[in-house]
């Protein structure tokens, strides 16, 4: 999707800058040399088979993982993951693949949690987005459904007010139809409110239909890189890359 026109500069503004970052766990790396820049109001699909390290990378750039070298700025500050709460005040919403959700806690409960400030505004805005919550704020999170889990989880990032919203595997477990209704909400918050948002998506094709730019990963390094129309066109050369993946 192009950029609408009459952008305001502002939106076009870096958000989330990654310069030859290495990353991993202990010792070992996982991703290498990664370079990533996304704008504000600029939505970008990090796609590639499982363990190619796309979590890392989000986890990373989140401050809860320290990159092992490389320069990791979001909204002109370096990350630091000795302070994880600071790229949380900076603006950073991470809706995690395992969602992450208080299962006794009401839908309610669980927005208040994120929310700084007034809380109803905070509550509103994140509903206007996902209005199938909204007959739901009373009800325990355990008991919704995979889809409606997968609202609150986003609904949750936006109560938080990021100017920077990672979303991991936000179809883990949800019907296709599902995932169809919930992408293009990605792409809504990025156009509205300026969100540089990065979504790491097992559904290539429907990733790409919301995002601007798609950057593929395989076993830590970047294989593929491009804007997502032509990405969307080109499908055998991503689905070399998944699998050639396979057939190892
Ligand atoms: N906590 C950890 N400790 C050590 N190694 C890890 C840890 N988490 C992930 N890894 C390894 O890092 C590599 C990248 O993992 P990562 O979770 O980033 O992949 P991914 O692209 O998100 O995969 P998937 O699509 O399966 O979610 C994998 O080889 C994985 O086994
Ligand atoms: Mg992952």
């Amino acid at each position: 999707m192009t950029t609408p026109t009459g952008v305001s500069k502002a939106r076009q503004a870096v958000a989330v800058k990654v310069r030859g970052m290495h990353a991993g766990y202990g010792p070992t790396t996982v991703v290498r040399n990664l370079d990533l820049t996304v704008a504000a109001g600029e939505v970008v699909a990090l796609l590639g088979p499982n363990g190619a390290g796309k979590t890392t990378t989000l986890l990373t750039i989140a401050g809860l993982l320290p990159a092992q070298s490389g320069e990791v700025t979001v909204l002109g500050r370096a990350v630091n993951a000795k302070r994880p709460w600071a790229a949380a005040r900076n603006g950073v919403a991470l809706v995690p693949e395992e969602r992450a959700l208080f299962f006794d806690l009401t839908v309610r409960e669980n927005l208040l949690l994120a929310i700084r400030g007034d809380r109803q505004k905070a509550i509103d805005s994140a509903i206007s987005y996902l209005p199938a919550l909204e007959p739901l704020l009373g009800r325990r999170a355990g008991q919704l459904s995979g889809g409606e889990q997968q609202m609150l989880a986003l609904a949750r990032a936006m109560a938080s007010n990021p100017k920077v919203l990672l979303v991991d595997e936000m179809s883990l477990g949800l019907a296709p139809v599902i995932v169809q209704r919930l992408l293009p909400i990605l792409r809504t918050v990025a156009d509205d409110l300026g969100l540089a948002v990065v979504i790491v998506e097992q559904h290539i094709q429907m990733a790409l239909s919301v995002a601007d730019r798609a950057v593929v990963l395989s076993h830590g390094d970047v294989v593929l890189t491009g804007s997502a129309k032509e990405l969307a066109t080109r499908r055998e050369l991503l689905e070399s890359q998944y699998l050639g993946e396979a057939a190892l």
